[in-house]
C-alpha cells in the first residue's frame, strides 16, 4: 500500500499570519551529510525511487540567518539574500522558487518579507552537498519562525516536518536536520520510516561508528559535465532500474545490522559496493556519462591496496561528482593522516583535504531556553 504524505496535514494546520507580528530573527547551523546507501533517482514531488541512509558531518556547515517582519502593502522585494555577505542571483533565484513551492504549507509566508545570511564553513565545489546542508537550514529557521507565530511552543514534530520541508529543497537535505545516522525513504521493516522525510537512526549506532571519521579529498573542482538532477531524470527509464532499487532496499537492511554490530570490515565492502553502483548508473545511462577523474580511480586503488596490506577497514565513497570520502574508524586517524599526506594529496588540487566526522546535528544559536524538543536527533524509530 502507498504511503499517506504529510503533507495534506501540514496544509490543514497551516498556520496563517497572526493579527500582529513582531520582527525577529532566528539562527541555526545545519551540517551536510555523506550519503552511504545512495539516493538517486526520483519520482514527482522529490519522492525517492530508493530509500537512503548517510551521517552528518561535524565541520561541514551551514550558518543561517533568517530576519522577518511583516511585509508592507507596497513591498519591493519580499526576500533578501546574502550568500557570504554578498547578493548572488541564481541562489537568489533557487530560494525564491523553493519558498513559492512550500507556500501551501507554510501560508504565513505571503505576508512576511524576510532577510535572508547564508554562509558556508567549506568551500564551494569541495565534493560536500552545499544544496544538504543549504536547505536544511532554511527548512529549521522556517519552521523555527512558523512556531513562534503560533505561540512559541515547539510541536514534537518540528524535525520531521523540517525534514519534510528540506526534501522539497533537496532531496538529500531531509537527511541533514538530526544528528549522526538517518534513513530516508519507506522500509517495511523500519517502524517509522518515510519516502517523505528522514528519520534518524541514532539509537541503533555501535559505538565503532559514532565517531566515524570522513577525509574528503578534492580530486576535482571542476563543474561538472552532467548536473545531479539531470542523472535523477535518467534512472527513470534506466535498463537496471529494478535490479538498482532492489539492491538499495537490500543494502539497507544490510547497513543497519552493520551499524548496530559494529562491524566495519562489513561497511567497507557495503559503502563501496554503494558507490561504485552509483557511478555504475551514471555510466550504464544512455547517454552513460563519467563523473570519475583519473586521480579518483588513483585513489580508489591505493585505498583498496591499503587496506588489503593493514587490514585497516579504511574505504572509500563517492557522490555525484570526482572527489573521494574516506570513512575509517577514529581510533585509525593517525595512521590515515600520514597514509594521506604520504600517498594521496597528490591527486587533489592544491593538496586540498578536508577532515571532517560523524557530528551531532543542526544547532539553533543562542537560543532561550532551549527545550528538550528543539535538540535534534532524538527522536527514534524501531525496527
Ligand atoms: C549522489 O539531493 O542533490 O548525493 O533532490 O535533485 O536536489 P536533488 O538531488 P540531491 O542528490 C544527491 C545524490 C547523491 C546521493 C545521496 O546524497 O544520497
Amino acid at each position: 500500500m502507498n504511503e499517506f504524505s504529510p503533507g495534506k496535514k501540514y496544509i490543514r494546520e497551516a498556520q496563517h499570519l497572526p493579527p500582529s507580528v513582531h520582527p525577529g530573527v532566528v539562527q541555526w547551523n545545519c551540517p551536510s551529510n555523506i550519503a552511504l546507501v545512495k539516493y538517486w533517482g526520483k519520482k514527482e514531488e522529490q519522492v525517492p525511487l530508493n530509500p537512503s541512509i548517510s551521517f552528518v558531518l561535524r565541520r561541514s556547515i551551514t550558518h543561517i540567518t533568517v530576519g522577518y517582519e511583516p511585509a508592507a502593502e507596497h513591498k519591493t522585494a519580499k526576500t533578501t539574500l546574502l550568500f557570504n555577505g554578498r547578493e548572488e542571483p541564481e541562489i537568489k533565484k533557487r530560494m525564491d522558487s523553493y519558498l513559492e513551492s512550500i507556500g501551501k504549507y507554510m501560508p504565513f509566508l505571503e505576508h512576511l518579507r524576510l532577510k535572508i545570511e547564508t554562509s558556508n564553513t567549506f568551500p564551494h565545489a569541495a565534493g560536500i552537498a552545499s544544496s544538504a546542508s543549504g536547505f536544511g537550514a532554511i527548512a529549521l529557521a522556517l519552521v523555527d519562525i512558523e512556531n513562534r507565530l503560533s505561540g512559541n511552543t515547539i510541536p514534537e514534530n518540528t524535525f520531521s516536518k523540517a525534514s519534510f520541508l528540506a526534501r522539497l529543497g533537496s532531496g538529500s537535505a531531509c537527511r541533514s536536520v538530526y544528528g549522526g545516522f538517518s534513513l530516508w525513504g519507506k522500509v517495511t521493516q523500519m517502524k517509522g520510516s518515510s519516502d517523505f522525510y528522514a528519520v534518524p537512526l541514532n539509537d541503533l549506532i555501535h559505538k565503532n561508528f559514532q565517531h566515524y571519521r570522513d577525509s574528503i579529498l578534492l580530486v576535482s573542482s571542476a563543474s561538472k559535465p552532467v548536473s545531479s538532477s539531470t542523472g535523477h531524470q535518467m534512472m527513470n527509464g534506466h535498463p537496471f532500474l529494478e535490479t538498482r532499487v532492489n539492491q538499495a532496499k537490500k543494502n539497507i537492511l544490510n547497513l543497519i545490522d552493520i551499524i548496530k554490530s559494529g562491524d566495519t570490515g562489513s561497511f567497507a565492502r557495503l559503502v563501496e559496493n554503494e558507490a561504485l553502483t552509483l557511478h555504475a548508473m551514471m555510466m550504464s545511462g544512455n547517454p552513460g556519462y563519467i563523473l570519475m577523474k583519473e586521480g579518483t580511480i588513483e585513489v580508489i586503488s591505493r585505498i583498496r591496496d591499503f587496506r588489503k596490506r593493514t587490514t585497516i577497514p579504511l574505504c572509500f565513497t563517492l557522490d555525484a561528482g570526482a572527489n573521494v570520502h574516506l570513512l575509517y574508524p577514529e581510533e585509525t586517524e593517525t595512521m590515515i593522516r600520514k597514509f594521506v599526506d604520504d600517498e594521496l594529496v597528490y591527486f587533489c588540487e592544491e593538496n586540498k583535504v578536508i577532515h571532517d566526522e560523524v557530528g551531532e546535528g543542526p544547532v539553533k544559536i543562542e537560543p532561550v531556553n532551549l527545550s528538550d524538543n528543539e535538540t535534534a536527533g532524538r527522536r527514534k524509530v524501531s525496527i
